[in-house]
């Protein structure tokens, strides 16, 4: 299977002149990076410690076969039995299927049933609070035609258990009794409201509400291989082909000499141009549109991996693994900020302020070399005429490079030979690995997100929610929200 590849070339003042990273940079910061390398491979060397500290995605690979066989099956079931499957679930417990749905599924593979071959139509769900959508899905689905899968790791996020109160509803009235057949829930194998739900509904009928593990020490947004293996296996994606995908950049990117792993190259590089050159804002720019989601996905990893208000205080336990405080007399509030983008689309869009407006960027292009299908240009005498789309789409790629690199802005280029199974999980597993670096090299923790809460707070505080403590209660009533009506327009 040929590898992705890697072009830093137009990260290098070699290539750009002052805004790109010298010798001199890469060998300032280097003996930073070892160490920084070393204690990284400890944490995913020992398992106490990643499933304590959150990395435990890094082997999920490994995982079990016959795990992944009872996956198959159960897909497999669902696929024969359903015309339509609804995913609920938001953040990490979405944006992964969604990247998948788009990157490995044929294009339009809702509209039209021969491209599904004979798995059901996809639905995903539960990542807002809109009525709209989910309300026109309900009202045109057939509830005993559709499976409903719920995804939340803690079993409470506000957007998923109120779509899954109403869709659960919407198949009661719709089934009868046993509609429970028709839900998996995946969540933590412990703890949690739809844990408990699970529980008690399997007390009832033992073949309702079957349920799926996130397993300990892999965080949402780092779940993809985890959860995201059921819609796979109803698709029919093949898991053994993405994990060997896996498999082989986990291989790349755990080499000691980082001047070799791609990974640890990356972070490296970019953290070198946020420190140095105040490039401070991530653009990731597939030129597919079917890695289009690839890019939103990257865009929750990076932003709640890396933007953190406190640096890392590391501890050590009594059982000697380390224990990531929030050293909040050490304030970090940084973090590069990501964007998704997509060629050739946002050429007639960002592209105009990445070359010409403020310097403060570094581009993302994934180029992949071989599409599924081609079209020509039918007819003659156009500049056009008998050309490809994707060679045309190379060159637009290319091109994008040449305008960037000729204004010394710097850019990179992760070439994929082709999106299939095996090189898109290598893909994700790469994004996972070089977010994992860069947090190192930041000192801080790349896998939680307490920025997160702060909203949820506030909406459990305002909805009465039991259990909120003290100090979140006084802090949401001490600083209200001021809206002066002169500033309202
Ligand atoms: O990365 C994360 O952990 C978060 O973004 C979660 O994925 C997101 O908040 C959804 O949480 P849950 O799966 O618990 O509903």
């Amino acid at each position: 299977m040929e590898a992705i590849k890697f072009d830093f070339n137009n990260l290098f003042s070699a290539s750009i002149g002052v805004h790109g990273v010298s010798q001199q940079d890469i060998d300032e910061i280097l003996p930073e990076a070892r160490l920084c390398a070393g204690h990284l491979k400890k944490i995913i060397a020992n398992p106490q410690a990643r499933i304590k500290l959150g990395l435990q995605w890094a082997v999920l690979f490994e995982q079990d076969k016959e795990e992944i066989a009872k996956i198959y099956k159960l897909g497999k079931e669902i696929s024969g039995k359903y015309e339509n499957v609804v995913f609920l679930g938001i953040g990490g417990s979405y944006l992964g299927l969604k990247a998948a749905q788009d990157a490995l599924c044929a294009p339009y593979y809702n509209e039209f049933k021969p491209l599904r071959k004979k798995s059901p139509r996809i639905y995903l769900e539960g990542n807002n609070l809109d009525p709209d959508t989910l309300q026109v899905l309900l009202k045109n689905l057939k509830p005993k035609q559709t499976f409903v899968i719920v995804i939340s790791k803690s079993g409470e996020t506000t957007e998923p258990k109120a779509a899954f109160a109403l869709v659960e509803a919407w198949l009661k009235k719709g089934v009868g009794k046993k509609y429970g057949r028709q839900i998996l829930a995946i969540t933590d194998p412990q703890s949690g409201a739809l844990r408990a739900k699970v529980e008690r509904e399997q007390k009832k009928d033992a073949l309702s509400f079957r349920a799926l593990p996130i397993l300990k020490g892999v965080g949402g947004r780092f779940s993809e291989f985890n959860m995201g293996l059921i819609h796979l296996a109803i698709v029919g994606v093949n898991i053994r082909e993405l994990f060997a995908g896996v498999k082989e950049m986990f291989n790349r990117c755990s080499q000691d000499d980082i001047l070799k792993n791609p990974a640890y190259m990356y972070a490296l590089l970019h953290t070198i141009l946020y420190r140095k050159k105040a490039k401070s804002l991530a653009i990731l720019m597939p030129f597919s549109q079917t890695l289009k989601s690839t890019a939103d996905w990257y865009v929750q990893l990076l932003a709640e991996s890396l933007g953190k208000k406190y640096h890392r205080k590391v501890e050590v336990g009594i059982d000697g693994v380390e224990n990531w405080l929030a050293d909040k007399e050490s304030l970090f509030s940084k973090g590069r900020t990501p964007i998704s983008a997509a060629g050739t689309n946002d050429l007639h869009s960002i592209q105009q302020n990445n070359v010409e407006g403020e310097d403060n960027k570094v581009l993302t292009f994934i180029r992949v070399e071989k599409f599924r299908t081609d079209l020509k240009i039918p007819g003659k005498g156009d500049l056009l005429s008998g050309k490809s789309f994707s060679s045309l789409m190379h060159l637009a790629q290319e091109a994008t490079e040449w305008a960037l690199a000729s204004e010394g802005r710097p850019n990179c280029t992760i070439i994929m030979p082709k999106v299939s199974a095996y090189n898109w999980g290598a893909l994700l597993f790469f994004f996972e690995m070089a977010t994992a670096f860069e947090g190192e090299l930041l000192n801080i923790n790349a896998f939680d997100q307490p920025g997160v809460e702060g909203y949820k707070n506030y909406m459990y505080y305002k909805l009465g929610k039991p259990g909120i403590s003290q100090e979140i209660a006084s802090e949401i009533t001490s600083h209200p929200l001021v809206k002066n009506p002169k500033y309202i327009l």
